[in-house]
C-alpha cells in the first residue's frame, strides 16, 4: 500500500483527509501553517458527512516546512493556485522523492505544466472533482456534495516514461479514493474534463462572489440568468478554441446548471473567499480565459470585465498593496 499525504488544510483537503483517515488508509496532512497542525494533533479532524453523522478522525498532521525530505509516497495537492507559487514549488520539489506521486487538484489551468517544470522525472496526475465541502475551522469540515472525481495523465505517455510506474499510481489513487467513500473514475480525456470545470467555474465563482449569492440562487431573476448566459458564452466560445471539443453548448450549459442545482445551497469558493478577505483565484480561471482569448486574438469583455470586478472587491489592506 502506499504512503498518502494530502497537502493543503482547506475545505478539500480536510475533505480528503477525514476520508483517507476514516477508511483507514495510511494517510498524512500537510499542512500551511504550524498553528493548524498543532489544532488537528490536539483535538483530531471532525469531519461531518453528508447524513449529518458527525466523527472526529485522528491523522497526522505536519507543517508542509516541516515533512521530512524524500517522500516517495502519492501526494494529494489540494491547495488553491494563489497558493501555489514558485517558493512552494521549489520547496515540494525538495520534499519529494523521485518515487513519489502526485495528483493535482485545482481548479482553473495553467497549473499542471508549472508543478511539472518544478518536479521534473516525477509522476504527475491532473484531478478534476465536483466533490463540495466546507471548512467550518481549522481542524473541521462538512461534506456538503457528493460529486464525481476524474484522475487522469496530463500528456499521452512519451516511449520513454516509465508506464508501469504511471500505472500503478492511477490505480492507486483509483483504489484510495473509492476506500474512502469517493465515486472515482480514470479519465483519458482530463485536459477535456478540465476545461469543462473550468467553464462551470468560470460562469458561476466571479458571479456568486459579485452578488454574494449561494449557487442555486445564481438563476433566480432573468436579469441574473441574461448575464450568465453571456458569460457562458463568451467563454465557451474561447475554450473551444483551446481544446474543449466532447459536447455541444447546450450540453454544456446543462452542466453549468445543474452544478447550480445539486449545489443549490452551497457558496462558491470565490464567494468564500471574498468574504474571507482571502485572494481569490479569479486569475486562473476568467483570467485564464482573458489570456487564452489574447493569445488567439480574440476579446473576452465578459471575463475581463468580471476579472477586474472580483479584484476590485478587495480592499487595498486584503491585495497588500
Ligand atoms: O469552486 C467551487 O465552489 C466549485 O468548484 C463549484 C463547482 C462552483 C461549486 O461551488
Amino acid at each position: 500500500m502506499h504512503r498518502l499525504a494530502v497537502m493543503g488544510g482547506g475545505s478539500l483537503g480536510l475533505l480528503l483527509a477525514g476520508k483517507l483517515a476514516a477508511a483507514g488508509l495510511p494517510a498524512e496532512l500537510w499542512t500551511r501553517t504550524e498553528e493548524q497542525a498543532a489544532r488537528i494533533a490536539e483535538s483530531g479532524l471532525t469531519l461531518e458527512e453528508r447524513d449529518g453523522s458527525v466523527a472526529v478522525r485522528r491523522i497526522e498532521a505536519v507543517p508542509f516546512e516541516e515533512v521530512t525530505p524524500g517522500f516517495d509516497g502519492i501526494v494529494l495537492i489540494a491547495l488553491k493556485q494563489t497558493s501555489m507559487d514558485g517558493r512552494l514549488l521549489r520547496t515540494l520539489g525538495r520534499k519529494l522523492g523521485m518515487n513519489a506521486g502526485t495528483v493535482l487538484f485545482q481548479n482553473g489551468i495553467g497549473h499542471v505544466e508549472r508543478v511539472s517544470g518544478a518536479l521534473p522525472g516525477r509522476r504527475l496526475l491532473a484531478a478534476v472533482t465536483t466533490e463540495a465541502a466546507l471548512r467550518s475551522g481549522p481542524s473541521s469540515v462538512r461534506h456538503t456534495g457528493s460529486g464525481e472525481t476524474w484522475i487522469g495523465e496530463w500528456e499521452p505517455l512519451s516511449a520513454a516514461s516509465d508506464k508501469n510506474g504511471m500505472a500503478d499510481l492511477i490505480s492507486g489513487v483509483e483504489q484510495a479514493l473509492k476506500k474512502a467513500g469517493f465515486s472515482a473514475s480514470v479519465s483519458n480525456e482530463i485536459r477535456e474534463r478540465m476545461l469543462r470545470k473550468l467553464l462551470i467555474n468560470a460562469v458561476v465563482n466571479p458571479l456568486t462572489a459579485l452578488w454574494r449569492v449561494p449557487n442555486g440562487e445564481l438563476t433566480a431573476t432573468p436579469e441574473r440568468r441574461l448575464a450568465m448566459d453571456a458569460l457562458f458564452r463568451e467563454t465557451a466560445g474561447v475554450l473551444r478554441q483551446n481544446g474543449l471539443h466532447g459536447a455541444k453548448d447546450s450540453e454544456l450549459w446543462e452542466d453549468v446548471l445543474r452544478v447550480c442545482r445539486a449545489t443549490a445551497a452551497n457558496r462558491s469558493s470565490m464567494l468564500q473567499d471574498v468574504t474571507a478577505g482571502r485572494e481569490t483565484e479569479i486569475d486562473a480561471l476568467n483570467g485564464a480565459v482573458c489570456r487564452m482569448a489574447a493569445a488567439s486574438g480574440r476579446d473576452a469583455p465578459w471575463n475581463a470585465a468580471v476579472t477586474a470586478l472580483v479584484k476590485a472587491i478587495q480592499s487595498p489592506k486584503e491585495r497588500g498593496v
